[in-house]
């Protein structure tokens, strides 16, 4: 019985004894289990709406009947189809089992313990696990009084012990950029012993001209340029990301991979939805369109919003947003409470299809008038 004396907890490695685990998005399962019975809309994780075309579903299917296998390498299938699709070379490519899994590669490659690394106050949750986990020390840059990323006091807290800075382009949850000219002239001013995480998961649906393109910038610092096939692909349950590197910071990357990372099915869909440009530039299209519908109805409920170059909007309900959340889950709709970032009369809304979208405002406009 000595066991049951121990304190296991006592073993949990320095640096995440703090750490709360990842809470996600409910689920429609969820609360359907939870005994709600009308219809249930769920806006709350920045996926696509809609199933992926019949071609990607067929391609997961044909491949269903090789998971008795391990899945092949990458090399010879998916890589050469993303970088002919991308223009770069296979070996400036690495995947990930979603974009999350490079996010902690990154960090288990490069972080030593107590190494500082700037994060952003308010954004993607990932970052700041995938430090911790490392061992690494989180320093946060405030977002500036218009929440966007503030290039210049994330390079004023770099120090010469800082290993890496995460910029995510949009930004999770407010959906702002930054421009190329502010993004060119924080590379030249980057110390070069800083490595630098581009999180690019919302890039398909930048429409902001001045929105640099991250790629077009590996040769220039020591830059991880991340994308996603969850967002705009529209295979967020699959779980596929991948990394855009040069080849040197690619190789390194590969020694913390565990084998075997992306599985068969996710390799297959990527593939078949790599060739579905079209289904995905229709997607984009009716979110900017099914956007533009929203803020329109926002400006009219008089509630301010960011403007956002993602599929999703920060919107102040100028209320508790706890609260706002939960009486919106009564309504059968879910949608992320700011409170999770500290912004604590926000909440983060997907944007979805016009008929999800009017039962959000119908039922957000019984809430607060
Ligand atoms: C900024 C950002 N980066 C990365 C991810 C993770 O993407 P994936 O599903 O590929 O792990 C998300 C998901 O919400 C995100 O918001």
């Amino acid at each position: 019985m000595i066991l049951n004396m121990f304190e296991i907890k006592s073993l949990l490695r320095k640096g995440i004894r703090d750490l709360e685990p990842y809470v996600p998005g409910l689920s429609e399962e969820a609360l359907q289990r939870a005994g709600h019975r009308s219809e249930i809309t769920k806006l709350a994780s920045n996926e696509n709406p809609t199933s992926p075309p019949d071609p990607v579903i067929d391609a997961i299917c044909q491949e269903a009947r090789r998971i008795n296998r391990y899945p092949a390498g990458m090399d010879e299938t998916l890589a050469p189809e993303l970088a002919a699709f991308l223009g770069c070379g296979t070996h400036e490519l690495i995947f990930g089992n979603g974009a999350e899994e490079i996010i902690l590669m990154a960090c288990l490659t490069f972080v030593n313990e107590g190494d500082p690394c700037v994060i952003i106050e308010h954004t993607f949750d990932a970052y700041e696990t995938a430090v911790r986990v490392a061992g690494g020390k989180p320093v946060f840059s405030p977002l500036t009084p218009s929440f966007h990323v503030d290039l210049d006091d994330i390079l004023a807290r770099i120090t010469p012990e800082t290993k890496m800075v995460f910029l995510p382009n949009p930004n999770n949850p407010t959906g702002t950029v930054f421009t190329k000219k502010a993004f060119e002239s924080f590379l030249a001013r980057l110390p070069e012993h800083v490595v630098v995480l581009l999180d690019e998961a919302y890039h398909e649906y930048v429409d902001a001209p001045a929105y640099p393109d991250g790629m077009g910038y590996i040769h220039d610092a020591p830059l991880i340029v991340l994308r996603t096939f969850s967002k705009a692909y529209g295979l967020a349950g699959v779980r596929i990301g991948y990394a855009i590197a040069r080849p040197d910071i690619i190789d390194m990357l590969h020694h913390v991979r565990l084998p075997f990372n992306v599985n068969r099915l996710a390799q297959a869909a990527a593939m078949a939805a790599l060739r579905q440009r079209a289904w995905v530039q229709e997607h984009v299209q009716k979110m900017l369109g099914e956007k533009q519908f929203l803020y329109h109805a926002l400006k009219e409920l008089n509630l301010f919003y960011i403007s956002s170059q993602t599929n999703f909007i920060l919107i102040d309900t100028g209320k508790n947003a706890d609260q706002v959340f939960q009486a919106l889950l009564h309504h059968g709709v879910i949608v992320r409470p700011g409170t999770i970032w500290g912004l604590d009369t926000f909440i983060r809304l997907t944007v979805g299809p016009r008929r999800e979208n009017e039962r959000f405002l119908n039922a957000l406009k019984a809430i607060i008038s």
